[in-house]
């Protein structure tokens, strides 16, 4: 009996142990297959970050224009992006020409960091635009260490006039269901036109992606053609070039302002994602009032503004 029971206690002992095993093994391998789950999640967050939608906005304004710069700052800063978004809205202009510029915007920059100088000499119909997009590569030229580790460094880019109001989370809207290759957006010239293979997208703003800026700084059709409007310049590119198969008219949600009206301008609407010729105060003022762009101010006992 006791002998029995002795045998007893130790099958179970040495079944007990083979289950520890079993368990081990089962925590073993389920361990591994947490291990490489955890890594391809790891992998997912990676790529995932870079499902980020990086957009460049250059505003080409003129290096005296510090007013303008201050009031634009406010109306971009101002805007909540949606999320997984960057956008940075940059200021454009050629080569300093007064002393005292070298102070004041020497000031902007260390302050807002927001200034591009390109290696040129202010101009009109001259070629800027066309330095702005064939600098660009080697401004952020992600294989010399200057800026991070992305690439593209912005799937789009996009010019703008200093009195164009873009509205940022409309643009994004816009843009997500949108190709990010060979690709050109804006407002079809001319304005009667809603066929955006024919003809060019107006200097209000078009946008074009990263591998076509790339394109523009590495082929010769560009540097062979710099004179003349710039936004027809840089369809002609596009013709001669043979790119920008995918084209987007973003018209009318883009469009002149309503006064003087012109067959490229229409009433300020909800569903707007640029504004252009906003010549004078009073205009961006209405417009922005339309879009209720102070409506969040958050109440204080600091102000009063009703
Ligand atoms: C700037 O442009 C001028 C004239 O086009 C050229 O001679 C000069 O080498 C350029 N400088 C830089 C730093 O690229
Ligand atoms: C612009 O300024 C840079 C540096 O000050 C100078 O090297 C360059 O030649 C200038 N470019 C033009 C086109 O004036
Ligand atoms: C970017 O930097 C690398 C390394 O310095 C250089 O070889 C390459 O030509 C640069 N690309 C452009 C577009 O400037
Ligand atoms: C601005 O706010 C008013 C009042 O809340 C609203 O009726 C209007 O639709 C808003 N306009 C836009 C463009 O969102």
């Amino acid at each position: 009996m006791a002998k029995s029971q002795k045998t007893n206690r130790g099958r179970c002992f040495i079944f007990l142990c083979f289950i520890f095993i079993f368990f081990l093994c089962i925590l073993a391998s389920i361990n591994e297959v947490r291990f490489q789950g955890l890594l391809r999640f790891a992998s997912l967050l990676a790529s995932n970050n870079d499902q980020e939608l990086r957009i460049l906005i250059a505003v080409l304004t003129l290096p005296d224009q510090y007013l303008r710069r201050h009031f634009l700052r406010l109306v971009y800063g101002t805007q909540a992006l949606p999320e997984g978004t960057k956008i940075d809205v940059k200021f454009v202009f050629c080569n300093l020409t007064k002393e005292e510029q070298k102070v004041m915007v020497a000031l902007e920059i260390m302050r807002y960091d927001d200034i591009i100088i390109l290696n040129c000499t202010e101009n009109m119909n001259k070629g800027k635009t066309s330095t702005f997009f064939r600098s660009l590569p080697e401004i952020f030229n992600e294989t010399d260490g200057s800026d991070g580790q992305h690439y593209p460094p912005y799937h789009y880019v996009m010019k703008a006039d200093d009195d164009t109001y873009v509205r940022l989370n409309s643009l994004v809207e816009s843009l997500k269901p949108l190709p990010r290759e060979d690709f050109y957006y804006g407002f079809v010239i001319p304005c009667g036109s809603m066929d955006p293979f024919k003809h060019y997208m107006s200097g209000m703003g078009f946008l074009v992606s990263w591998d076509i800026v790339e394109w523009i700084h590495d082929s010769d059709i560009p540097k062979q053609h710099v004179e003349g409007p710039e936004d027809k310049v840089f369809g002609d590119w596009m013709r001669w070039g043979k790119k920008g198969k995918n084209r987007y008219n973003a018209k009318w949600s883009m469009y002149n302002y309503p006064d003087p009206p012109s067959v490229c301008s229409h009433d300020l609407w909800p569903n707007t994602i640029a504004v252009h010729l906003l010549k004078n105060p009073e205009k961006w003022i209405r417009t922005l009032t339309f879009f209720n762009v102070t409506q969040n101010l958050k109440p204080s006992k600091l102000y009063h503004i009703s």
